[in-house]
């Protein structure tokens, strides 16, 4: 694991949208794996920032999001749809029949719909860099805790506890969805590379688990020990609690003059 720890939010959405640029250069057809919440808005801001500069082009691209509400129309507002056409889609030149999203329209089987989804996938080629948030339970997609560690894209019901903070994404009048359909941790791990995005001290314990814990259902997040490529993006309140940090600065350090050696060489 790359575990970067930087002092804001800001750098780890810069760092993390530095990433899925890297790639679109090397590779202008990629298949992006994307994520909704909180967290990686500022890193959308930096991609639309970019791609109006005429320095990011996403025409070649295609996109899987990681999760959907059951229940929610895509044109609702409250839609993980909605919200990817608010913060990026709309923004950007890649081209919507290119966005997928685990989502089960009106006259669909939800049961059908990991499946199907997972076909699509494959049928793209897999996907090339998957990005992550964390919820503060150690989750990643919609996988809560007890989530097989070889779970596919499927229904799945949320924590009380995963309801409770995403509350504050929705007003008091709004109806919150309790399940969503979600890549599984199995279709998580099959990506080429994986970035996890983590920023305030609410992801503190949830990071310190996921990292330096066991791996366990119990921390979906914990099974990227597991994966090849992975890196980490923390801000420094999201990386308190970790015990080996002055480790992994240590780390960022040597690489940094090994690059430079080589670099100058
Ligand atoms: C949500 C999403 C996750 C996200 C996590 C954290 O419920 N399903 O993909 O990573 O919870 O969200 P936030 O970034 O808002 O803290």
């Amino acid at each position: 694991m790359d575990i970067i720890i930087l002092e804001n939010s800001d750098q780890v959405a810069a760092q993390g949208a530095a990433k899925l640029q890297k790639l679109l250069l090397d590779k202008p057809a990629a298949v992006l794996g994307l994520a909704t919440g909180g967290t990686p808005i500022a890193l959308y801001r930096h991609l639309v920032v970019e791609h109006q500069n005429g320095k990011l082009s996403f025409r070649d691209a295609s996109s899987f999001n990681l999760d959907e509400y059951i229940g929610v129309r895509p044109t609702d507002p409250q839609s993980y749809r909605s919200y990817m056409q608010r913060h990026l889609f709309e923004q950007i030149d890649i081209d919507v029949a290119n966005t997928f999203l685990p989502e089960c329209a009106a006259d669909e089987n939800p049961l059908e719909v990991g499946p199907k989804y997972e076909q699509l996938i494959a049928a793209r080629g897999g996907i090339d860099l998957q990005v992550l948030g964390i919820g503060q339970n150690g989750h990643i997609g919609f996988n809560e805790p007890s989530s097989s560690l070889r779970s596919r894209t499927r229904i799945k019901t949320l924590t009380r506890e995963t309801i409770a903070d995403n509350r504050q994404y929705f007003d008091a009048t709004e109806v919150q969805p309790q399940l969503a359909i979600t890549m599984g941790i199995a279709t998580i791990m099959e990506a080429r590379e994986v970035v996890l995005l983590a920023t305030g001290s609410s992801k503190a314990a949830a990071i310190r688990q996921s990292i330096e814990g066991p791996v366990s259902a119990m921390w979906p997040a914990s099974i990227l020990q597991m994966h090849e490529r992975v890196t980490v993006l923390l801000d420094s309140d999201a990386a308190a609690e970790l015990a080996n940090r002055d480790y992994y600065d240590w780390v960022q350090e040597q690489k940094r003059l090994l690059l430079h050696e080589i670099e100058g060489a």
